[in-house]
């Protein structure tokens, strides 16, 4: 099982080259995909640091090249390399390895190079034996001895957002690629640090991401703060527009409490609207309940109290309710 595990991440790690090879080695390659890493200021340090690469367009490249190389064919399916009828799984597309928490390849992102409404932008690698996509963080391996240093995980959205921050030297740095995060996640966080600042990309899709994640990390026990960064920029766009010094006073500024910011958010909503507020209290007594912490939940009682303006002995009862209903 276990030899079989690493005779998996062989072949990943063979793609991984192979793809590097495609965008550094060929005409093609140099002219499409090294170009255009260039052109988003990605410099050659962080593109080789992050394995970046190119899948070639033809319809079985990949596969021939490492079954000719003596790779198992059935390796290269069950890793979602290779589809049916022997075509590559990735073709035409910048490629993203993905690594373990041991800096083993488990899979692939595969970036589009021009835009095309009918094609999706990223295409990933299946679930298979190494690659659990709930499980796993991308930029983990590379960013976490600076979460522990720091004391603190940055969480973005995407791949480019990683390497972006990287190149700048913001290094405590993970990507959820997209989705809300899941309690693996959490996890593979609370090894670090328990302080996490999520910052992801600046539209309202940005910010229901991140409140959608919200329960779950209180839950975990996590202190969670939230950058909101401005209308139409995500953190790749922004650090390079900014500069690193810019960037770090922005979100060191920004950084919002998560129940402070979901308080406010909410309280916008309702304002003056007494049906609309209470509603609004119960949401936020909600996610205070879930705090673990008996010491900080009363803290938050206090604060949000404080800033809603209502009676702090009232939301106490009605936090102990909440709490008691979820024993
Ligand atoms: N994603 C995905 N499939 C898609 C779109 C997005 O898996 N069709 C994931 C990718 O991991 C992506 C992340 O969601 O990195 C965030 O999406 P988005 O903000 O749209 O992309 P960016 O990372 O900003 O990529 P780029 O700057 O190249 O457009
Ligand atoms: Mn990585
Ligand atoms: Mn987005
Ligand atoms: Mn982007
Ligand atoms: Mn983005």
């Amino acid at each position: 099982e276990r030899q079989h595990q690493e005779s998996l991440f062989l072949v990943n790690e063979f793609a991984k080259q192979f793809y590097q090879e495609q965008m550094f080695e060929t005409d093609r390659g140099k002219s499409v995909a090294l170009s255009y890493f260039k052109q988003r200021g990605f410099r050659e340090e962080v593109i080789k640091k992050f394995g970046l690469g190119y899948a070639p367009a033809g319809k079985d490249t990949f596969t021939l090249t490492a079954v000719q190389k003596g790779y198992n064919a059935d390796l290269l399916k069950q890793l979602g390399l290779t589809s049916q009828y022997w075509r590559d799984f990735f073709r035409d597309r910048v490629m993203f390895p993905i690594h373990n928490l041991s800096g083993k390849v488990i899979g692939f992102g595969g970036r589009i190079l021009v835009k095309d409404v009918k094609a999706p932008k990223y295409v990933n690698t299946p679930e298979t034996e190494v690659y659990n996509k709930s499980k796993v963080l991308y930029g983990a391996f590379h960013a976490k001895q600076a979460i522990r240093k720091r004391d603190e995980c940055i969480l973005v959205e995407g791949y480019t957002d990683v390497i972006s921050l990287h190149q700048a030297d913001v290094k405590n740095v993970v990507a959820s690629s997209g989705t809300s995060l899941t309690v693996g996640q959490i996890g593979l966080i609370k090894r670090y640090t328990e302080n996490i600042k999520i910052l992801y990309d600046g539209d309202k899709a940005g910010v229901k991401a991140a409140l959608r994640g919200l329960g779950l990390v209180l839950e975990q026990g996590l202190n969670v703060k939230i950058v909101l960064l401005p209308d139409g920029e995500d953190p790749d766009s922004y650090v390079q527009s900014v500069g690193t010094d810019a960037f770090r006073n922005y979100i060191d500024q920004e950084a919002k409490d998560f129940i402070m910011f979901q308080a406010g958010l909410l309280q916008e909503e309702a304002a003056g609207d007494p049906v609309k507020l209470s509603k609004l209290i119960q949401e936020i007594v909600e996610s205070i309940s879930k705090i673990p912490d008996p010491i900080k939940r009363s803290l938050y009682v206090r604060e949000c109290a404080n800033l809603m303006g209502v009676d702090e002995q009232l939301l106490v009862n009605e936090a102990n309710k909440a709490v008691e209903a979820r024993l």
